[in-house]
């Protein structure tokens, strides 16, 4: 068969990003184009700067793309783009460029779920093997979902409030850590000791997150010691509040594998970029005999690659959509 080179476009959030990859899961080029510096000075994503960063810079970023990977558009066979979830301004800027793209070169268009690109980003690693298990875990969206084949998404535990990263950059927040907060709560924490002694999410027996209590208690307790003219023990609450957040997620795959008796684990999403949940999980993994694959961090967090990766089993199914393709804010995995 013809070697497939499909050119990805994500724009969700405050990363313009594009790749070029070859049947699924061969990195040609990729190019990650971050608005991080400028939205750190908010303390977090402001959603009409990201969109009139992506306009500003989509056209440069695709011809640093095409400059990398010694291609043209024309070489391309399909275009796809991250339609939903995330901010909206983002994801329109996005996929009206596919759009023109699709129409000027006459090239089929593939709409991709962002999410799903989390989980197929591990591709690039290592083919997805079925039935799995992927915990997705970004500052969006805290899921676990079963996969029994391409496409095929079972979410059987989802947070019931905030996200494990959104959690994590409110925590830093506090802690008076910049945007963005999980790798710099995960370096404090390094230097810790778990000696606060916070609470435990209460959703014991179903697979379902919650991690609002525990950023509250975060808030609070920093709050009070602040007021009392305590001095808080920074590291130490960091670690503290890192070790509870992993456990639970680490807590629920281990009832999730056992209750669906899985052989295969994976997760994705920018949380789990962290060394110390990567760590934690393995060894759990390992207890129950599970094989678990986490993509390298550059594809964790927010990237095209994975975009286009999760586009090729829509273009052997020839699963294209028409220009009249929305972005939209919301849309579950479930409707995949
Ligand atoms: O997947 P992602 O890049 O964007 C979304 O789709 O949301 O995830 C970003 C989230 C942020 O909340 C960030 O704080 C978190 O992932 N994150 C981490 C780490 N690196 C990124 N959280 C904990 N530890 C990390 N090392
Ligand atoms: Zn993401």
């Amino acid at each position: 068969m013809k070697d497939i080179y499909i050119l990805g476009i994500e724009s969700s959030c405050d990363e313009t990003s594009m790749s070029i990859i070859k049947n699924g899961c061969i990195e040609i080029a990729t190019t990650v184009l971050t608005q991080m510096d400028t939205h750190a000075k908010f303390g977090g994503v402001v959603p009409e700067i990201a969109s009139r960063m992506h306009t500003e810079n989509i056209t440069m970023v695709l011809e640093d793309i095409l400059n990398k990977a010694n291609m043209k558009v024309e070489d391309m066979d399909a275009i796809a783009v991250t339609y939903a979830p995330g901010l909206l301004g983002g994801l329109l800027v996005g996929v009206e460029f596919a759009k023109v793209l699709s129409y000027v070169y006459n090239k089929p268009l593939i709409a991709t779920h962002h999410i799903a690109g989390h989980i197929y980003a591990n591709n690039l690693v290592e083919k997805l093997e079925f039935p799995l298990l992927a915990l997705v875990v970004s500052g969006g969206h805290t899921e676990l979902v079963l996969m029994e084949d391409d496409y095929k998404f079972k979410v059987i535990g989802k947070t019931l409030d905030d996200a494990a990263g959104e959690c994590f950059d409110k925590v830093a927040r506090v802690l008076g850590l910049p945007y963005p907060g999980g790798p710099n709560v995960e370096k404090l924490a390094l230097e810790g000791e778990p000696t606060y002694d916070l609470p435990v999410p209460m959703t014991n027996n179903s697979l379902d997150f919650s991690f609002s209590g525990l950023k509250s208690a975060v808030v609070n307790l920093n709050h009070n010691e602040t007021q009392r003219g305590n001095e808080v023990r920074k590291k130490d609450l960091a670690r503290s509040f890192q070790d509870v957040a992993f456990e639970e997620l680490v807590k629920k795959t281990k009832m999730a594998i056992e209750t669906y008796n899985v052989k295969r684990v994976i997760m994705a999403g920018g949380v789990s970029a962290s060394k110390a949940l990567r760590t934690k999980m393995q060894d759990m993994c390992d207890e129950l005999n599970v094989k678990l694959s986490v993509p390298p961090i550059k594809y964790c967090t927010d990237n095209a690659a994975m975009i286009a990766c999760a586009a090729y089993p829509k273009f052997i199914k020839k699963e294209f959509v028409d220009l009249d393709l929305k972005a939209e804010s919301q849309v579950d995995l479930f409707g995949e």
